[in-house]
């Protein structure tokens, strides 16, 4: 069915709809970067349990891999520049603290897995953090997120081609990886990232960063 408007007849259209979008939206998320070390350590992992023969698992690439504090989805340049004035007011009065990562899980369960993530150990800094980052985004009109927040570390997520021998596969691996794999970092800094989807996957461009206070807690 022929769609109302026909963009391929209507160039100017076409260029102020993308326009709009490039002016006025952006999908974002808020996070923790990890240092490329982490990053590395964590994409090693990944190459383990690819080398396993685990198949039908889009890995997220090495230099994507964060720890997800509040995905914003969609939201407005005003947004953005709100975000750029509170969220460092917020991040000063939030302690540093140190993540562990520790352990391998998937969501929402064994039996039908969509994501393959690495746990995370944080003390409570982490939570008060993330539970004032929600309530500004909900101050600024982003809609709530009603799950309670898990903190993980999304590996990869499966795609449709992930099969009874990769469940099999992926149960033994979830065991192994889990007593072995162990990394550390030292948060001092949220970040907000804007997100691109491209047919080859998501690119992330850094928009700033934001300090927490220089108390640490442990
Ligand atoms: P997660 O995979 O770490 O849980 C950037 O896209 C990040 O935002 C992703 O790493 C993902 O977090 C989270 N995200 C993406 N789409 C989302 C959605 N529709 N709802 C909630 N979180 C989403």
């Amino acid at each position: 069915m022929a769609s109302p408007i026909d963009e391929s007849d209507h160039p100017e259209y076409t260029d102020w709809q993308e326009d709009s979008r490039s002016l006025f939206n952006m999908r974002a998320f808020i996070a923790i970067e990890f240092p490329q070390s982490v990053q590395q350590q964590l994409g090693n992992l990944a190459q383990k349990l690819r080398s396993s023969g685990l198949r039908g698992v889009r890995w997220v690439p090495p230099e994507n891999i964060h720890l997800t504090l509040k995905f914003l989805g969609d939201i407005k340049t005003e947004t953005v520049q709100q975000l750029t004035h509170h969220l460092p007011t917020i991040a000063r009065v939030h302690p540093s603290f140190t993540l562990n990562l520790h352990g391998l899980g998937v969501f929402p369960g064994l039996r039908h897995p969509r994501v393959l993530w690495v746990g995370v150990q944080a003390p409570a800094a982490l939570f008060d953090l993330q539970r004032d980052i929600e309530s500004l985004a909900q101050r600024l009109g982003v809609p709530t997120e009603t799950r309670p927040f898990t903190p993980h570390v999304t590996l990869g997520r499966m795609q449709t081609d992930f099969g009874p021998q990769d469940q099999a596969l992926l149960e033994a691996q979830l065991q192994v990886s889990t007593s072995t794999f162990h990394a550390s970092l030292p948060v001092k800094q949220v970040a907000l990232f804007r997100s691109d989807l491209f047919p080859t996957g998501a690119r992330y461009t850094l928009l700033f960063h934001a300090d927490l206070s220089e108390r640490v807690e442990n």
